[in-house]
């Protein structure tokens, strides 16, 4: 079965072609980084007008490159929320057009659901149970993933997500945006243990998350040490970086143990942070406990894993029709 997925809730617009769930045929994605970078965060009108632009010629690209023509595709998923909501809609809206003008069955997918999926895009991915974290600009979110369509969410972010963090902690040190690349590069190489900014773990038991803390620390850290050199700002990115990899680390493992997994999946923008990748494999490894990260490729916003998803969905037969609207919560 030929999937052509279609992503469109924040600032990149994809489509890829999938065969059978598994085999990427292409994954075309627009990104409009350079022009949200601007104004140091995603505007979203200026996000849903840029889908409109781009996607037409996405989607004409996924299918050439894929070499296959529009009568070989077989189904259509697309993103149906969480995100911005004129942003979703662009996309949506292409794929319920285009579902109905070929008569073909359509999935509307949920966003997280697809970062997870991207676990399973890969060669040995993990298998179920697993313990599955959603990190990005928007969200930090720890699930128990028991079967394709099973997502206990376990926690989530009382306030700012992990990316949301490192984006604005990237803001505060005139860095730009988005702040996850850039921290990282600053603090290769840097002891982190040098700054001693607070770790969050909301007592024993919790598997929720808190960075508003960490974020007003690293303000007041800021404030306090007014002539900031760029050997300083690297000092504060490594600082910075370990306190979010820290919790992270300590959660993941923590619902690993309370769920009896011994495989732990990271998916999102912030799991293309190597650093962070490589602590929580040491750190799981010493407990017997095995890590994923997809490839950096489909860490941030892409349709191949919406169209992974999508074929789960076509396949027990859970489509949307032309009723059916976006939604902008999450909703597992
Ligand atoms: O998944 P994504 O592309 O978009 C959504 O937010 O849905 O994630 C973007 C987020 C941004 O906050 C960005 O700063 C963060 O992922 N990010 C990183 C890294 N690369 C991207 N955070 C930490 N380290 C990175 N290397
Ligand atoms: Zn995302």
């Amino acid at each position: 079965m030929i999937i052509l997925g279609i992503e469109s809730s924040c600032d990149e617009t994809a489509a890829a072609v999938v065969k059978d769930g598994r085999r990427i045929l292409s994954s075309i994605i627009a990104s409009q980084i350079d022009t949200h970078s601007q104004y140091g965060g995603v505007v979203p009108e200026l996000a849903s007008r840029m889908h409109i632009e781009a996607i037409g010629p996405v989607v004409d690209q996924a299918i050439q490159k894929a070499g296959i023509c529009l009568d070989d595709i077989d189904a259509v998923a697309a993103t149906r929320g969480p995100g911005l909501i004129g942003a979703l809609l662009v996309g949506f809206s292409f794929a319920k057009a285009l579902a109905w003008a070929r008569k073909l069955p359509l999935a509307g997918v949920n966003h997280l659901e697809a970062h997870i999926y991207s676990l399973l895009l890969l060669e040995h991915p993990p298998s179920f149970p697993f313990i599955a974290l959603v990190v990005s600009g928007g969200h930090t979110n720890v699930y128990h993933v028991t079967s394709p369509h099973e997502f206990e969410l376990l926690g989530q972010t009382r306030d700012d997500a992990a990316g949301e963090a490192f984006d604005k902690v990237s803001k505060m040190m005139g860095l730009g945006y988005p702040g996850g690349p850039v921290i990282e590069e600053l603090a290769k190489g840097r002891d982190p243990s040098l700054i001693k900014f607070p770790r969050s773990l909301l007592g024993k038991e919790s598997l929720d998350f808190s960075f508003s803390g960490l974020k007003s620390s690293v303000a007041r850290h800021l404030h306090d040490h007014p002539h900031v050199t760029q050997d300083d700002k690297s000092q504060v990115a490594a600082s910075f970086q370990a306190a979010v990899i820290d919790v992270l680390t300590t959660k993941l493992l923590r619902a690993a143990r309370l769920k009896g997994c011994t495989q732990i999946g990271v998916a999102g923008g912030v799991s293309a942070n190597q650093t962070f990748v490589q602590a929580l494999t040491r750190r799981g490894g010493k407990q017997g406990i095995e890590v994923f990260a997809p490839p950096i490729s489909l860490c941030g916003d892409n349709a191949a894993m919406i169209a992974a998803r999508g074929f789960t969905m076509i396949q027990s037969k859970d489509f949307c029709n032309l009723d059916h609207d976006v939604f902008s919560r999450t909703r597992i």
